[in-house]
């Protein structure tokens, strides 16, 4: 089969129809939604790239695992091959099943962090950060520099500076630092890998400072495509040797696996030491139920065991990271600047430089967000200073070099005439953008004010 085209590796079997709006529909929904896509309704919305998480079309063998749910409170089944598929597929002997990602963040703050800690990571991410701070820890960014870059090309941008890393042990010891948080694919990054050198790097680092190497896995599978396109050691390897290779390296994991194990709710907490298992089974009935089944249903445990192991296929991740590649390079082509390299999940719109008239007090990727919607009914969400919340202590705005708006692209969901669409609507905006205005907040919730924040314009 030609390499050359990204093809979908499937066909469709059913669809879901949506609604069409007009231009006037779509301003009185996005004032009453106070100028934040997460607040719009999505009956309103056309094309929705707001999140890659728990939007993605599972598989019709998916959906009959849903049929084989075993819904025991203790002990079931499904709980069963969930553990035995990670382990498998993932390495990781112990598996925690949670709600979701942060239900898994929780679990494992709670258990490695004492107050004072630090925390050293390959970019934040919003509830990663939030967890470890909530738990008592400060989040330190030990990513290299290319990766706040936008233009920057690096192949690898997840990389960590290990320069960042030593600084951190000098200050504060490594007695603070309990464990270090490798993302792979970094999200808010623009979706961007870590080399499997460097990856092993952090592991003979962890090891010389006798410090934990958790894993943020939500996008293993992405990571894993770019380390066979672009790290020459790999480049005959199995997407599926790949990840388990990552994970092997790695002593635990938290797992949103809304992502790339293509379930709409799901996650765990997976390790390898016993005594941490222990310890999280204590917690996981407190939070999100009883250890065989934390939050999920059986039969979501079933479809997510299926759905890990349609996740490594090479056939399926050439084609959906094909899907953003192409949404990508049509952008450029048209002249919109955007994050490079192209990442794994999402195209990364620079609002910064679009917006180039809007300064970041006023929120302008949120801004540019709205204004799309408005346009054309894709829905997108802000990546920037608006996400990035307030230092915790000083309560002055994190000032991000990446003002970003994210065009995620769900798996196995939208067409490439969708993403033609969107191309269109994007470019209409740049068209217009001196007419776009800044916002102001009218509400700011305290934590992850993302999510629920008001605006209006300027
Ligand atoms: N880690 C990363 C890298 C994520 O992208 C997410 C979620 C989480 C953890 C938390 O997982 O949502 O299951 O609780 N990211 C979504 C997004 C929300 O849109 O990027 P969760």
């Amino acid at each position: 089969m030609s390499t050359q085209t990204w093809a979908e590796p499937y066909k469709i079997k059913m669809v879901e129809l949506i609604k069409m709006t007009s231009r006037e529909d779509r301003l009185a929904a996005i004032e009453k939604a106070g100028y934040n896509t997460f607040l719009l309704r999505s009956e309103d919305v056309y094309i929705d790239l707001l999140t890659d998480s728990g939007v993605s079309a599972m598989s019709d063998r998916q959906w009959a695992g849903i049929m084989m749910g075993d819904e025991a409170y203790a002990g079931s089944r499904n709980f069963y091959h969930l553990r035995d598929t990670v382990e498998e597929y993932y390495s990781y002997r112990y598996t925690v099943p949670c709600h979701q990602g942060r239900g898994a963040e929780n679990i494992l703050s709670q258990i490695l962090i004492s107050p004072g800690d630090y925390v050293p990571g390959n970019m934040y991410f919003t509830t990663t950060r939030l967890h470890q701070e909530l738990a008592g820890a400060t989040f330190v960014d030990v990513i290299i520099d290319e990766a706040h870059d936008p233009e920057s090309e690096h192949p690898f941008k997840g990389n960590v500076d290990f320069d960042k890393l030593d600084a951190l042990v000098d200050e504060v010891g490594q007695d603070k630092i309990p464990y270090i948080c490798i993302a792979t694919c970094v999200n808010m990054a623009g979706g961007q890998p870590i080399s499997l050198e460097n990856l092993r790097q952090v592991r003979a680092w962890c090891d010389r400072h006798d410090v934990m190497l958790v894993h943020d896995m939500t996008r293993v599978a992405e990571n894993a495509h770019f380390i066979q396109q672009r790290e020459d050691a790999y480049k005959d390897k199995t997407v599926r040797e790949i990840v388990y290779e990552i994970c092997d390296l790695t002593d635990a994991a938290t797992m949103s696996s809304k992502k790339d194990a293509m379930v709409n709710i799901g996650g765990f907490l997976a390790m390898n030491d016993a005594k941490f298992y222990e310890k999280a089974c204590g917690l996981v009935v407190v939070y999100e139920g009883l250890h065989t089944y934390g939050g999920m249903a059986g039969r979501d445990m079933e479809a997510l065991a299926i759905g890990i192991t349609e996740s490594v296929q090479d056939e399926h991740i050439h084609a959906r990271v094909g899907q953003v590649q192409y949404l990508g390079r049509k952008l450029r082509e048209a002249g919109v600047p955007i994050v490079n390299p192209i990442g794994g999940h999402a195209v990364f719109l620079n609002a910064s430089k679009m917006l180039a008239h809007i300064p970041q007090e006023h929120f302008p990727a949120q801004a540019l967000s709205a204004a799309l919607y408005v346009d054309s009914g894709v829905r997108s969400m802000e990546r920037g200073i608006v996400s990035a919340g307030r230092n915790k202590e000083t309560g002055e705005n994190y000032k991000p070099n990446l003002e970003l708006v994210r065009l995620t692209i769900p798996r196995r969901v939208y067409t490439q005439a969708h993403m033609d669409v969107t191309v269109g609507a994007v470019t209409d905006v740049m068209e217009q953008r001196s007419t776009i205005k800044g916002l102001r907040f009218t509400y700011e919730p305290e934590m992850l004010r993302f999510f629920q924040a008001r605006f209006e314009p300027i």
